[in-house]
């Protein structure tokens, strides 16, 4: 009898779409696995989350006008249960890469929480170090540190200069809004070849996939931020 109800709960747990590994652990284990420091629970916020995770990690395919929203918090709450399925059960999510067991840990307790917008310690502010796809941000951790070097009145790159004003009305097209694709500036920063900017024979190095992505979304919202 005990053998048979053993087998009905496996096959169960089996048919609910349970993967092998989650069999084996406990949610004992897995709560170990996860475990925060207090002061680091304190911190989970909307804004810390989607800053870590669903910006970076998610968005790129997740976007407005998808069946899985993830660019807004209404969209990832009223998809929670789907994310948590995803990410902890079926481990289909990320569709490219994983997620670290940091990015986990941060998520897995977050969702426990209720997914709350504020975290408990009242800050609301996005992680500073991230960057958001608007034109502020972007001056920030983009043209400001890694172009003005060349792109400023008395540079090599003086044609082209990134204040709002020159970048959204450049006759090179470097802003086409809704059209990341054809945008000079993200053809720019994309390419391979040797007119990559930053140029790579100058010793700068590509920009992080997190910031073409902030521009691409940028521009692909109309570039009004
Ligand atoms: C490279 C593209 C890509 C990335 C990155 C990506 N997804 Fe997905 N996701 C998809 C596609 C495509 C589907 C559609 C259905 C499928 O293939 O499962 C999907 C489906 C989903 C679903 C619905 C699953 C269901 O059972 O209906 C959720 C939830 C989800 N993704 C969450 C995420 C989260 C959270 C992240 C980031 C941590 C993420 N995805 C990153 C492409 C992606
Ligand atoms: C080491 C100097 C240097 C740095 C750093 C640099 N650029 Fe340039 N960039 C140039 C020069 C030189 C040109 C050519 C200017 C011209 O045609 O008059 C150029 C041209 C461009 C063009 C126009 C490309 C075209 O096809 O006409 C864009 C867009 C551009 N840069 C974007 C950037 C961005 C974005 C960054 C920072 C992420 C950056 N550049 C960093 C030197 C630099």
């Amino acid at each position: 009898m005990k053998k048979i109800a053993s087998t009905y709960i496996f096959l169960s747990l089996f048919l609910t779409g349970c993967n092998y590994s989650m069999l084996k652990e406990s949610s004992d284990e897995r709560a170990a696995k996860f475990g925060l420091p207090g002061d680091k629970i304190s911190e989970l916020s909307y804004s810390m989350i989607n800053h870590r995770i669903f910006f970076p990690r998610c968005v790129a395919c997740h976007g407005a006008g998808t069946n899985v929203n993830l660019e807004t918090y209404a969209g990832v709450v009223s998809n929670l249960a789907l994310i948590k399925k995803a990410i902890f059960q079926d481990m289909s999510m990320p569709k490219q890469g994983s997620l670290s067991v940091e990015e986990l840990s941060y998520l897995w307790n977050w969702i426990n929480l209720g997914a709350p917008e504020q975290a408990q310690n009242g800050n609301l502010s996005p992680a500073p170090e991230s960057i958001l796809p608007t034109y502020d941000s972007i001056n920030t951790h983009v043209f400001m540190s890694s172009c003005k070097d060349c792109h400023n009145p008395n540079g090599s790159g003086k044609r082209i200069l990134f204040d709002k004003e020159s970048l959204l009305n450049s006759p090179l097209e470097l802003i086409i809004p809704g059209n990341p694709d054809e945008s000079g500036l993200v053809i720019a920063i994309e390419r391979m070849d040797d007119k990559r900017m930053p140029p790579g024979k100058e010793g700068y190095s590509q920009l992080k996939d997190e910031d073409k992505l902030a521009i691409r979304k940028w521009i692909e919202n109309g570039a009004k931020d």
